[in-house]
């Protein structure tokens, strides 16, 4: 199969997986599971889960155990995606070709749609257990489960994404320094790619080194991927891009490319994603798919 149309298949893949774990928008709550929904449904990249599936994959994974998992981390995406736009954050009107959730529910039922949803996120991941009544697992793999639990709840927390978009929206309007501006990409936006890749492996039984090579490349990934985001608010076309251009100007964020111009962040990206490919060829095992997704991202167009 060639790589678009493995990515397609490997896409709706994913988008079957979360249709399985969202919330059913019954009850007195129903609005906000509405909400909720609203920002899960298809349209996403759905990177983060695919990278989890593709490292599960790569190190001998077989079982649906991963499945809570991919939704969880998408839970968690998603979350933080609905915050990042509300007008305290960006105030950003569009996302993904469509309303952003406030736009759609309003600013109460989107606070509170992201909280719902970085909750929902570990009620799914925990779910990983079930699949294991059915089947017949090896034991250690509880343990595995456990360690992907700790990964998933520090990658987003406040040494990761929280902590990164916290940073973000308090120091708008002043200056930062490329160290700074380096440390707020790598949590806000690293911290769940480099969580994704981590995680399969993780389930997967994969050595202790291949995770620690994995959240190497994930950091490499997750800069270049910010920088190109950046980048992409810059010179991208709203059109194709999901989300308007400009909004880091008006925010007045201090970006890789605010301090030093889009060539300079087009040079980043690449010698990033060439790092991140090398590492990536040193593992022990070998993901042709994956490999072929990583270097695609340093020249995305969305
Ligand atoms: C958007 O992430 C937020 C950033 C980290 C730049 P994606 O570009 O993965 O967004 P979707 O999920 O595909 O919409
Ligand atoms: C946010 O970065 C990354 C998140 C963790 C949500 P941006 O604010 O640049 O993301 P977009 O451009 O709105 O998707
Ligand atoms: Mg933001
Ligand atoms: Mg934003
Ligand atoms: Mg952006």
């Amino acid at each position: 199969m060639n790589f678009n149309d493995e990515l397609k298949a490997r896409t709706q893949h994913v988008n079957a997986v979360i249709r399985d774990y969202l919330p059913k928008e019954t009850g007195f709550q129903k609005t906000v599971l509405s909400a909720v929904n609203y920002s899960m449904e298809v349209g996403g990249k759905r990177l983060r889960p695919m990278m989890m599936e593709c490292t599960y994959q790569m190190y001998g994974g077989r079982s649906t155990l991963i499945a809570p998992f991919m939704a969880a981390m998408e839970m968690i995406h998603n979350s933080s995606l609905i915050h990042d736009d509300l007008p305290a954050l960006d105030n950003d009107a569009m996302r993904r070709g469509k309303k952003t959730t406030h736009k759609e529910f309003g600013e109460p039922m989107a606070i509170m749609a992201g909280d719902v949803l970085l909750n929902y996120a570990y009620e799914t991941a925990f779910r990983s257990f079930d699949e294991l009544k059915h089947k017949d697992e090896d034991p250690s793999v509880c343990s595995r489960i456990a360690e992907a639990l700790r990964v998933l709840a520090a990658k987003s927390g406040i040494n990761g994404m929280l902590g990164g978009q916290s940073c973000d929206v308090e120091y708008e309007g002043r200056a930062l320094t490329e160290k700074q501006v380096e440390f707020i990409n790598t949590t806000k936006t690293g911290a769940l790619i480099e969580g994704s890749l981590m995680i399969g492996a993780i389930l997967a039984g994969a050595p202790a080194d291949q995770v620690s090579k994995l959240e190497e490349i994930g950091r490499d990934i997750g800069l270049a991927f910010q920088i190109q985001d950046d980048i992409l608010d810059v010179t991208g076309n709203a059109q194709e891009f999901g989300k308007p251009i400009g909004s880091d100007v008006r925010n007045k964020k201090t970006t890789f490319v605010s301090l030093f111009g889009v060539p300079a962040g087009k040079q980043r990206v690449e010698r990033l994603s060439e790092n991140a490919l090398r590492n990536f060829d040193s593992l022990s095992a070998e993901h042709e798919f994956l490999r072929r997704l990583l270097e695609e991202l340093a020249t995305r167009r969305k």
